[in-house]
């Protein structure tokens, strides 16, 4: 990973600034893209700014994506790792058009904007690395259009790996993490403090991914107890949520 240069999203909060740490401590080169590049700070000054380079840009924000042609463009980029996302556990009526579009736009369509934007300036062999969640697997009462652009990130990342045999696509799909996100996706917490006890921790399932992009694996699935419960769902899945409907409304 020495000198190697990653593109990384999602990289001021949770699961991605756990990467971050991680990759700069292998002595990667890494750009973030940040809404908000004020909440990093802390780690210019800790590793200063050799290796860490951080561009304002909205994920939300389609022309400030098309953008970074500009500044990508002498560049040779190794690797992207899209760790932004978001989601709203409420109801399919409750979300509101907003909360709608923001989920898909930044979950899905805009990996495929910035993708397209800086593909142009991968190296022959790059690594993408998506943060896909086990959500893309069953179906979820309250936290429904979450669900689907994880189904969708999946999707997308996996027909990748098959049109550009040269890359090194790893999905991760991942449990509940102890990260903010919760905040945002209920911010009564209610949802956080049930499931407290079986949340992932960032930096240990940072340091799985950065082994994974080191290692060439194609998938990571934590915890893995959920990842076959799911697998056995996946069976005989509208039976299990007629039987067993209260499993699949747990976010309500
Ligand atoms: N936490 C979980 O339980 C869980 C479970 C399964 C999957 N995941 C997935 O794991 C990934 C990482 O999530 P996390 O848990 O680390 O969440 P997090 O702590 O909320 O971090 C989300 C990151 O995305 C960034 N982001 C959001 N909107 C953005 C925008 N418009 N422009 C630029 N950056 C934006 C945030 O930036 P700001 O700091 O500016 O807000 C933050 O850095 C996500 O894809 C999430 O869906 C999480």
């Amino acid at each position: 990973m020495i000198g190697k240069h990653y593109v990384l999203t999602g990289g001021t909060s949770g699961l991605g600034r756990s990467i971050l740490c991680n990759l700069l401590n292998k002595k990667a080169y890494v750009t973030i893209l940040a809404r908000n590049p004020h909440k990093l700070d802390d780690l210019k000054v800790q590793y200063g700014t050799d290796h860490l380079n951080i561009i304002q840009c909205d994920l939300q924000s389609k022309s400030q994506i098309l953008n970074l042609k500009n500044y990508f463009k002498n560049q040779n980029i190794d690797g992207l790792i899209y760790s932004s996302g978001l989601g709203y556990f409420k109801s399919i009526a409750q979300h509101s058009l907003d909360e709608m579009t923001e989920t898909y736009t930044l979950n899905i369509i805009n990996f495929n904007i910035l993708l397209a934007t800086i593909q142009p300036y991968f190296s022959a062999y790059p690594t993408i690395v998506g943060i896909g969640s086990q959500s893309a697997f069953l179906t979820q009462a309250y936290a429904a259009h979450y669900g689907a652009s994880k189904a969708a990130f999946n999707q997308v990342l996996n027909a990748l790996r098959l049109e550009h045999p040269n890359y090194h696509i790893l999905t991760v799909n991942t449990g509940p993490i102890a990260t903010p996100f919760h905040e945002k996706a209920d911010p009564s917490l209610m949802y956080a403090q049930k499931y407290k006890a079986i949340m992932l921790e960032p930096n240990k399932l940072a340091q799985q991914i950065v082994n994974g992009m080191i290692y060439g694996k194609y998938e990571i699935n934590e915890p893995q107890w959920m990842h076959r419960t799911l697998k056995l769902y996946q069976l005989a899945p509208r039976l299990l949520e007629k039987y067993f409907t209260s499993f699949f409304k747990n976010k309500a």
